[in-house]
């Protein structure tokens, strides 16, 4: 179980970036439906990576500095996980909900979701065509062991697409996350209700992560 704890865990984590931006910044309230696809090596050997994937259903409110997430994946190896993560920025404190257990976390002070300063726009690209094509940024970004490639809407900064790969804990990981039906504001505030389950939550450490925008 610990593997599986770690690559949900790793999915769900955000970067801390400054309010100024040199790029740009997500708009401040989104939701979106997030098709997550994660490969590791967790053999070292393994001839196949173990492969995890499925989707997150994310709320990002970055007027009250929470973020909430639920995510049901599929591994490979024949687990099926579901995972609610909510995070609560002024209260520094950060639940997962996984496997009827709740774990708790520290989290740092807010900072705006945004392309982090140090990244290196690497290219554009165009999505579709004529009158309903989008423009995207591909941004590179360094996470410590982790090298993440953000694609970016130009117009608006609406995230589109990430790919990360780095390693963590002696494992090697590839992870891609695809944007859909993102839609501005939060549609129900209930997603950032902390379940009963977590009055007795235990602590957790906070492990590696990946993705940077969330
Ligand atoms: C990986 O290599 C080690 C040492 O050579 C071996 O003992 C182990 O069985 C291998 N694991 C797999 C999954 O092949
Ligand atoms: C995982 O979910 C799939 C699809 O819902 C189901 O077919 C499969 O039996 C589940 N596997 C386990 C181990 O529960
Ligand atoms: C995403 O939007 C499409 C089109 O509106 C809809 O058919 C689909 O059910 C939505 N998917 C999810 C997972 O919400
Ligand atoms: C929560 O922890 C308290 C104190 O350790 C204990 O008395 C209580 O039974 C626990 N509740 C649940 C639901 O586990």
């Amino acid at each position: 179980m610990a593997i599986l704890l770690y690559v949900t865990i790793t999915l769900a984590c955000t970067v801390y970036v400054h309010a100024q931006s040199k790029y740009c910044c997500t708009p401040q309230q989104w939701e979106s439906v997030n098709m997550l696809i994660d490969g590791r090596d967790t053999a070292g050997n393994a001839t196949k990576p173990l492969l995890t994937q499925g989707y997150e259903q994310v709320s990002v409110d970055g007027v009250n500095h929470k973020i909430a997430s639920l995510s049901t994946l599929t591994t490979s190896s024949g687990f099926n996980i579901t995972v609610q993560v909510i995070q609560l920025y002024d209260k520094g404190i950060m639940y997962t909900v996984e496997d009827g257990e709740c774990k708790h976390s520290a989290l740092p002070a807010w900072t705006p979701r945004c392309v982090p300063d140090d990244a290196k726009l690497l290219t554009k690209y165009s999505l579709g065509q004529g009158s309903v094509h989008v423009d995207v940024d591909v941004y590179s970004v360094t996470v410590g062991p982790n090298t993440v490639f953000l694609n970016i809407a130009s117009a608006d900064c609406t995230p589109i697409y990430q790919t990360a790969y780095g390693s963590a804990a002696g494992v090697s990981a590839l992870s891609m996350k695809t944007y859909s039906n993102f839609t501005l504001g939060i549609k129900d505030p209930i997603v950032f209700n902390v379940p009963s389950i977590c009055n007795n939550a235990t602590y957790l450490q906070k492990l590696p992560h990946l993705h940077p925008l969330h």
